[in-house]
């Protein structure tokens, strides 16, 4: 059962509709669901038809993946479900934009994934006005929080979520969770229309310290919810205390919210990276 007093909606990480159903009963609850394309490679179907030298044709591959989002939204139907479009480096934002309008119709409760680039929010903005629900995706810095905030400022709460990656920035000895909290804190002083998902979790403490912080979204694999459902499902209280070990601060910036999209600096190397290995993993699927 959902805990009293937690605030902040759980989703699973994952490919695999058998997790979806495995965390509802172990968990009793589930808010939603976050997919990518690194996570659909992995799913049990796909990799048995890989070890098999079966591919996907470019057209199966998407039945594969809305079939795969029907069955994992059919677990959890007043929850979100979060579905990637395809993007590498060439991607425009019209394609994504064709691409998610698509995947929008696949399930009544999709939040489409864009990433936190020049073209995923240009591709953002034009879907926002279109009615769809986005998920801006492989944020790493305030600056592209705020991006998102502008570039989404005529959306209406609960439309909207940004998915700052934490564990990709502590692999690289820097404090992810600093970005969760630098994007709250930014975020308070707006009119609360883009939603923090804390994503790339890696560890419980991530968890724990997210919900201190009161992210509205937190995602993580199975493995993570599975150990908090073991610890009771606990919500730590305000003595909690996150150990960040050696990782480097990331100091919060002052960032105005007020500015065009397009006048923040959205560049960032895990940004491109993340792009780059989606794309790759996807691809790897495709004959
Ligand atoms: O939700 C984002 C997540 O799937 C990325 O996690 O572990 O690949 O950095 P990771």
């Amino acid at each position: 059962m959902r805990p009293e007093g937690l605030k902040t909606r759980i989703f699973l990480d994952g490919g695999d509709p058998g997790e979806t159903r495995e965390v509802l009963g172990l968990l009793g609850f589930l808010d939603g669901q976050t997919t990518n394309p690194t996570l659909i490679a992995k799913n049990p179907d796909a990799r048995r038809r890989l070890e098999q030298g079966g591919k996907f044709s470019a057209e199966e591959i998407y039945r594969f993946y809305k079939s795969v989002v029907r069955e994992i939204s059919a677990f959890i139907p007043e929850g979100s479900v979060s579905v990637e479009v395809y993007a590498d480096r060439d991607t425009t934002a019209e394609k994504m934009l064709l691409q998610g309008k698509e995947m929008s119709s696949w399930i009544p409760n999709a939040h489409i994934k864009f990433p936190s680039s020049r073209e995923g929010l240009r591709a953002a903005e034009q879907a926002v006005r279109e009615g769809l629900r986005v998920n801006m995706t492989l944020c790493f810095t305030q600056e592209q929080a705020a991006a998102v905030y502008a570039a989404t400022r005529s959306a209406e709460k609960g439309t909207v979520f940004v998915s700052p990656f934490i564990g990709r920035l502590d692999d690289r000895g820097e404090n992810g969770m600093d970005i969760i909290s630098n994007i709250i804190r930014m975020y308070s002083r707006g009119d609360g229309h883009v939603e923090v998902l804390t994503a790339s979790v890696r560890t419980s403490a991530h968890m724990y310290y997210a919900l201190k912080l009161g992210s509205d979204i937190i995602t993580a694999p199975f493995r993570i919810l599975k150990e908090w459902g073991e610890q009771g499902l606990r919500i730590p209280g305000d003595a909690y205390e996150y150990n960040a070990g050696t990782l480097m601060k990331i100091p919060y910036k002052e960032i105005a919210l007020s500015k065009k999209w397009q006048d923040y600096n959205i560049s960032h190397d895990l940004t491109d990276k993340g792009i780059e290995k989606f794309s790759e993993d996807w691809n790897s699927l495709i004959t």
